[in-house]
């Protein structure tokens, strides 16, 4: 696992997801994932970015079922270990690279990726955050390389006070905002999408997509052993139990918001001609 610089300090609620060997931690669980992957259609022998990639389910989705090589990002070193662990437990760790880098400070070469994807990562970023990336992303991508991201933003037309009351109150107990802090809406992600320079092609609400009874690219089993195995000291840890405990309640408190909230499946394409000015 490669590192990198260090300015990403992880959310609480994420480092315990983490300690838990949390997995799908984002909106829309397995079936997002299915409808992400189906969007992306990952082919043989190419490469694939995964940004954010947490304890690494999707990355051994893709690579149970098909023969290309992944990269894997994340800010958050013990993650990043469950990742690595999980994939060497599925036999498929020598077709993955994974490092450890704060997205802040992330720039891949040029044109080196057919895809990429984030499921729950840019969301809740800082704006100027979510730019760079945006911009890093579209520069990394190949021509006609699509990039899907699979994240809650704001319903249109909220009250920024609104807004700024349910961002304060989820700082507070989790660490992180539910979406990003200024409010950003359908509206505005795809304006900043096509301001970094890609071509729209679908931004569905999770809750329209059809129903999925048979998982895309379904997770191998040795990763699903994998959980259980990880998952089970974390109930046996008073630290811990005490921990999810109180998550459970902060979150009975905090579905509320989430009428505030939709989640979006944004898939947008690199263009195939020449790269307009981007300022
Ligand atoms: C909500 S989790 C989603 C993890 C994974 N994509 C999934 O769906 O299970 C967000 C992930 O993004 C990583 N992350 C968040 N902000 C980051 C940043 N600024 N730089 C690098 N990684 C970041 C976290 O460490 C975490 O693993």
């Amino acid at each position: 696992m490669a590192g990198g610089s260090h300015r990403y300090e992880t959310a609480p609620f994420l480092t315990y997801l983490a300690e838990v060997g949390g997995s799908h931690l984002h909106p829309g669980d397995d079936d997002a994932t299915s409808a992400l992957l189906r969007a992306l259609a990952p082919q043989p022998k190419t490469r694939i970015l995964e940004v954010g990639c947490g304890t690494g389910i999707t990355l051994a989705r893709v690579l149970h079922h098909v023969d290309l090589h992944m990269e894997g990002v994340d800010g958050s070193r013990s993650m990043l270990q469950l990742a690595s662990r999980r994939l060497r437990a599925c036999g498929l760790a020598s077709r993955v690279t994974l490092t450890c880098a704060c997205l802040e400070d992330v720039g891949w070469p040029a044109h080196s990726f057919h895809g990429a994807y984030a499921e729950s990562v840019l969301g809740f970023q800082e704006e100027p955050v979510i730019r760079s990336c945006l911009r890093a992303l579209f520069r990394a991508l190949k021509p006609a390389g699509l990039l899907v991201l699979n994240d809650a933003i704001w319903k249109p037309d909220l009250d920024h006070a609104q807004i700024a009351r349910v961002v304060q109150s989820s700082r507070a107990d989790f660490g992180l905002p539910p979406a990003t802090a200024s409010g950003w809406d359908l509206a505005r992600w795809e304006l900043e999408l096509s301001g970094a320079g890609f071509e729209r092609v679908c931004s569905e609400r999770l809750a329209d997509l059809p129903p999925s009874s048979v998982p895309h690219l379904p997770e191998p089993a040795a990763s699903r052993r994998f959980t259980r195995r990880r998952m089970l000291p974390s109930r046996l840890t008073p630290r811990l139990i005490i921990q999810r405990r109180q998550y459970h309640k902060k979150l009975e408190i905090h579905r509320t918001n989430w009428r505030f909230l939709e989640s979006r499946l944004f898939v947008v394409r690199k263009p195939t001609g020449p790269t307009p000015s981007l300022g």
